[in-house]
C-alpha cells in the first residue's frame, strides 16, 4: 500500500558553510538546497547543472550563510570539499584536462566575485593572486595550454573573457620580452585581470552596443580607468604597480591616450604591456558591432597605429604570433 504524503519518509538534510564552495571545483555529484522554512527546502544547485558561481556569489552577498544537502549525499559532499580546485591544480596525478578545468573554475569564480562587487575585498585579492600564480605556473610548464584556455574562456561574458585573455596575453608578452621575474609576472597577470574593472560601473549599453559609441558615451567610457582605480584604491594587498596598470592602460606613448594624455617615458612599462594585450585581445574577439579580426589582421592594425603602442612591444607581439601570421 502506498504511503500518503504525510506518512512518506521525509528526507533529512545537513548544513554546509556556503563559503566552502567558493574554492571548490564546479561539478558536483549531489544536490544543494536553501532552507526556506522548517521542512521546506528549495533546490538551488543540481548535479546536472553544477555550481553557478554568479548565483553562489549573489547568495553570499545576500548574507546566506549555509546551504543544505541530503544526508544520504554526505560522503560525496565531504569528498568534494576535501579536494579544493587549487589542490587539483598542483596534484601530480591530475591530468592536464583536470588542471585546466580546475583553473577555469577558479578563474570564473574569482572573476565573478571581482565583477559583482562595488569594491574588491581583501579575500578576493588573495584568491586572485592564487589564480594568477597558477597561470604563471602554467606559462612556465605548459605554455600551449594557455592558448586552449583563451578559447575555452570565450564562452563567458565579454568582460570575464576579455580580462582572462588580457591577463594571459600580457603574460605571454612579458615573458617573450624576457625581462620579468616571477613576481613581476604575477603582478602583470593581476593588472591584466583587473584592468577593465572600472567598466563594471558603466551603464550596460556602453559595453553591449551594436553601434559605435556616440560622443557622450565615449566620455563615459573614458572614465573607466579612473573608476577602476577608485574601486581598488582602498584594497589592501594590491601592489601599487597594479594600480598603475589599471589607471594607465589607455595612455599612449604618443600622448593621445586617456585619462591624462601622458607620454611614453612617464607611462609605467607594464601598463604599456596591458595596453597592447588589451587592444589585441579585443580585436581578435567578436563584438556586437563587428566580427572578430583574424590574428594577422589584428597584428596589421596594431602595427599601423603609430604612437598608440610601445614600438618594442609591437615587435614582441608580432614575434609571438609570427608563425601563425605567415600561415594565414
Ligand atoms: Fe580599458
Amino acid at each position: 500500500m502506498a504511503l500518503s504524503n504525510s506518512e512518506e519518509k521525509k528526507p533529512s538534510y545537513f548544513e554546509i558553510d556556503i563559503r566552502l564552495f567558493r574554492d571548490a571545483v564546479r561539478d558536483i555529484d549531489f544536490d544543494l538546497y536553501l532552507k526556506l522554512s522548517e521542512d521546506n527546502y528549495a533546490h538551488v544547485f543540481s548535479r546536472a547543472t553544477g555550481l553557478d558561481y554568479q548565483r553562489l556569489s549573489q547568495y553570499i552577498a545576500k548574507k546566506v550563510r549555509v546551504l543544505y544537502a541530503r544526508e544520504e549525499d554526505k560522503k560525496k559532499v565531504d569528498s568534494f570539499l576535501s579536494r579544493p580546485a587549487n589542490d587539483i591544480f598542483y596534484d601530480p596525478d591530475a591530468t592536464v584536462g583536470e588542471k585546466v578545468a580546475s583553473l577555469l573554475n577558479m578563474t570564473e569564480q574569482n572573476m565573478t566575485e571581482i565583477f559583482s562587487q562595488m569594491d574588491v575585498p581583501k579575500e578576493t585579492i588573495v584568491s586572485t593572486k592564487k589564480v594568477i600564480n597558477n597561470y604563471v605556473h602554467l606559462l612556465a610548464e605548459q605554455p600551449k595550454t594557455l592558448a586552449t584556455i583563451i578559447k575555452l574562456a570565450s564562452h563567458g561574458d565579454y568582460l570575464y573573457y576579455h580580462s582572462i585573455s588580457t591577463a594571459i596575453l600580457s603574460l605571454f608578452i612579458s615573458k617573450a620580452s624576457g625581462q620579468f621575474n616571477r613576481r613581476t609576472l604575477e603582478m602583470i597577470g593581476m593588472g591584466g585581470f583587473l584592468h577593465d574593472i572600472g567598466c563594471t560601473q558603466l551603464p550596460e549599453h556602453i559595453l553591449d552596443t551594436e553601434e559605435d559609441l556616440d560622443p557622450s558615451d565615449w566620455q563615459l567610457m573614458r572614465q573607466h580607468p579612473k573608476l577602476g582605480l577608485s574601486m581598488i584604491e582602498g584594497t589592501p594587498n594590491i601592489p601599487d604597480e597594479v594600480r598603475y596598470m589599471v589607471y594607465q592602460h589607455h595612455e599612449e606613448p604618443g600622448g593621445n591616450g586617456y585619462p591624462n594624455g601622458i607620454r611614453s617615458p612617464v607611462i609605467y612599462f607594464p601598463a604599456k604591456i596591458v595596453a597592447i594585450a588589451d587592444a589585441f585581445g579585443a580585436l581578435i574577439t567578436k563584438r556586437p558591432h563587428r566580427p572578430a579580426y583574424s590574428v594577422s589582421d589584428a597584428l596589421r592594425i596594431i602595427e599601423s597605429e603609430k604612437g598608440k603602442f610601445d614600438a618594442e612591444l609591437v615587435k614582441v607581439l608580432v614575434s609571438i604570433f609570427e608563425r601563425k601570421r605567415n600561415a594565414a
